[in-house]
């Protein structure tokens, strides 16, 4: 393995070090953001807040921020005292690197980030729908693309991957992770690290990848943002610290660490977790950035006193560059000079920075080269091809009775929804960069498919329903294609919802629309998983297409005809009703498990599963598997399964293999992923899938942060989705396998 800098890096850095003083030092350490100043009489937040509560509307808004005078902090870059900025315009961050690397003291360039959570200029599918194509040869080439798109434009670091496990879907940011199991998001985590990070043909082929959110947002209590979050040991280890962990170990730069408290303790301020964990036990090269803001909320959270006192604590635990909040520029020279830091902590913060600068190449490279600017303007076929490739993998099946679908090319369809043509509901919460001329809606892309398709728009998640509009739909089409869901706005960060069943009067809707008599197509695009008990029960072929990114209309126009075969899986359980909320398939063994025995962990008024579990989806053929074989390999357990294809088209299938330990010293989930393949395969085809899992990650971590590897019998399940019953049972030892670190506690 190549040194991640060379020796010659490390002494520029260090000799850098040597010659800075202590306010370019803390400069480092400080992150703006674009400030708007002005230009309107109300503070920015007001505006936000007044926009929310209707006071203004959205074009409004967009009126005043147009006209506002924005501040790039010239002169605080000019003095050394900024070390990172948050801008995307490729010209603008070239201005601002000339002031950094021409006119401070020692020319230290900017390093400028951004939150590239889903593809840049090319935006592909929300994160919870690209982790369900199971495919991180497909996660590893949107996350390459994208750091390509995002250099062009001066960002050579992501706010990305964001990895927080999140089981209850009622958090609007589960839009941006990739869902509820360990063993998934760490498959994702690994292939973003790989797409952003590893490309060094060229310093503009890769981006250092921020993991975020460290740690335990996706837990906030009854799924509501920036809640607090209470959790033992085992869950934290053994779930939500598993994809930060494989993700360091792929060689991740930074960190972000999250608003929430854990246990008592905000993550900003946890010495525990971002010094002893993140970078002492992990061994993370690089720094960790706090979340916006996120230090002086730690006066709010009632953790800090003062400004100064967040500033010292968050210091202290780790935390290497401030976001937004400009109190490490003002308090931590004063605590270093009387003692209240250690000017160690400082050190360590600014070369962390520094290092993560050089291995970026800006020291040698600081500009976007004049022949980059605007290189993706027009997206490049390959770059739209990949956007088509993401969306078709990533749509998910969930019903398809009588198999109405796939609609003949000649059939007249009714396309119902606003939905189906807003170009900004196709690309997804978090995506900046992306111009409304790559969109492709729903609409248009059926249009291409379908020549008798016409359009009735009628309604969607806000405002009412044209009943005009409905019924004309319900006269025309010999199938009627229903674009409903949430529009962009209802999930990412501060859009949690109580209630998540189809908002507004779209259930109205669809009761007309059935009430046609028609055969009924719902085509779901939202960002979390939804309750859909009532659906499920009445319409008769529903496909999820979450939001897909910009050839969103292409892929699900393709899947709706048939030219591809949907083969995308949920990454996160749908609950029939709200309530169930929060609901994932590796739950822990209870005492009593759900049966239509009352006294039973169950609820009086819901079912007992998931009405969609975790690694569920169809496809337009069917697969049987058989053949389950495992096989005792020394430090390994082969596991093989036969793949069939028993319909009448090609198809991939995802085959799943979970664990479970059937008794050990703590209680373990009902079962566990360990793997997973994919097979392409033609009508009556068959394959041997394969998956190797080393004995050592059987194991399980305790609460005292031991990792244990415990003699006994194991299940081994082969499956196409987590409810599976293919099982064959083994008794291992574990004798002389060597075992995963333990977790430091304190
Ligand atoms: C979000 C982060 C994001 C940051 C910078 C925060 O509000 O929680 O996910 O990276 O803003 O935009």
């Amino acid at each position: 393995m190549t040194a991640r800098l060379t020796e010659e890096q490390r002494d520029r850095v260090e000799k850098l070090l040597s010659s800075m003083t202590l306010e370019e030092k803390i400069g480092q350490m400080n992150q703006e953001s674009v400030s708007i100043v002005g230009g309107f009489d109300v503070p920015f937040e007001q505006l936000i807040e007044m926009m929310t509560d209707g006071r203004l509307s959205k074009e409004e808004f967009q009126t005043i921020m147009s006209t506002a005078k924005t501040d790039y902090h010239e002169d605080a870059i000019r003095k050394g005292l900024v070390g990172s900025l948050m801008v995307q315009d490729p010209e603008k961050c070239n201005e601002l690197q000339r002031i950094a690397v021409e006119e401070t003291r020692l020319g230290i360039p900017l390093i400028f980030g951004l939150d590239v959570i889903h593809g840049f200029r090319s935006v592909y599918p929300i994160a919870i729908a690209e982790a369900g194509s199971f495919d991180p040869e497909l996660m590893e080439e949107t996350a390459s693309m994208a750091a390509r798109e995002s250099r062009a434009c001066g960002v050579a670091w992501h706010f990305a991957p964001m990895l927080d496990i999140a089981r209850d879907a009622r958090w609007g940011r589960v839009s941006e992770g990739p869902g509820e199991d360990p063993c998934l998001a760490s498959a994702f985590a690994r292939a973003k690290v790989r797409g952003l990070q590893n490309d060094h043909s060229s310093t503009d082929h890769y981006v250092a990848a921020c993991l975020k959110h460290f740690v335990g947002y996706g837990a906030v209590e009854s799924g509501k943002d920036y809640n607090t979050v209470s959790m033992a040991n085992h869950v934290l280890f053994n779930n939500y610290l598993e994809p930060f962990r494989a993700a360091v170990e792929e060689g991740a730069e930074t960190v972000m660490a999250s608003f929430n408290d854990l246990n008592g303790v905000p993550s900003t301020v946890n010495p525990w977790l971002l010094r002893t964990i993140m970078k002492k036990h992990f061994g993370l090269p690089g720094f960790i950035v706090s979340d916006a803001n996120a230090i002086k909320e730690c006066v709010a959270h009632g953790i800090a006193e003062d400004e100064a006192d967040a500033g010292r604590q968050a210091a202290e635990a780790g935390l290497d560059m401030d976001m937004g909040t400009e109190i490490y520029l003002h308090n931590l020279k004063k605590l270093v000079e009387e003692g209240k830091i250690s000017m160690s902590v400082v050190d360590d913060a600014c070369r962390r920075i520094l290092e993560v600068k050089m291995w970026l190449g800006l020291f040698d490279h600081p500009y976007t080269r004049e022949g980059e600017i605007g290189k993706y303007e027009t997206l490049p076929e390959e770059h739209v091809d990949l956007a088509l490739r993401s969306a078709e993998e990533s749509a998910v099946l969930l019903k398809n009775e009588g198999d109405i679908l796939p609609i003949a090319g000649d059939a007249k369809i009714s396309l119902v929804g606003n939905l189906a043509d807003d170009k900004e509901q196709i690309i997804g919460a978090w995506a900046m960069s992306w111009k409304e001329k790559d969109c492709v809606t729903i609409r248009e892309g059926m249009e291409k498919e379908f020549p008798k398709l016409r359009y009735f728009p009628c309604g969607g998640p806000e405002g009412e329903i044209n009943e005009a509009d409905a019924e004309e739909a319900c006269a025309y089409g010999d199938v009627i294609v229903a674009v409903l869901g949430e529009t962009v706005a209802m999930s990412g960060e501060a859009s949690s919802r109580a209630d998540i069943t189809l908002p507004g009067d779209q259930r109205q809707l669809l009761e007309k629309l059935l009430a046609s008599g028609k055969p009924v197509v719902l085509v779901l695009m939202n960002g979390r998983p939804l309750a859909l008990g009532w659906e499920a029960e009445h319409v008769p072929a529903i496909l999820e297409g979450w939001h897909l990114g910009i050839q969103m209309g292409n892929a699900i126009a393709h899947i709706l005809s048939g030219r591809k075969n949907p083969e995308g899986r949920l990454s996160s359980s749908f609950p029939a009703v709200t309530g169930q909320c929060p609901i994932y398939y590796n739950h822990p063994n209870t005492g009593r498990p759900a049966s239509n025995f009352k006294f039973t962990s169950r609820y009086l008024d819901a079912p007992f599963q998931a009405l969609y579990p975790f690694g569920f989806g169809l496809s337009y053929t069917t697969y049987t598997l058989r053949d389950l074989k495992v096989e005792d390999k020394g430090n390994v357990l082969g596991i093989s399964a036969k793949v069939k294809n028993t319909g009448k088209c090609s198809g991939r299938a995802t085959v799943q293999f979970y664990m479970q330990d059937v008794t050990a010293s703590l209680v373990r989930p009902i079962r566990e992923l360990k793997g997973f393949a994919k097979a392409e395969l033609a009508p009556g085809e068959e394959k041997t899938v394969f998956c190797s899992l080393e004995k050592k990650r059987m194991g399980f971590w305790n609460n005292q942060g031991e990792y244990r590897l415990e003699d006994g019998l194991f299940r081994i399940y082969a499956g196409q989705d987590s409810t599976t019953e293919m099982m064959q049972e083994i008794r291992l030892s574990f004798d002389g396998i060597e075992k995963e670190p333990d977790y430091p506690v304190i």
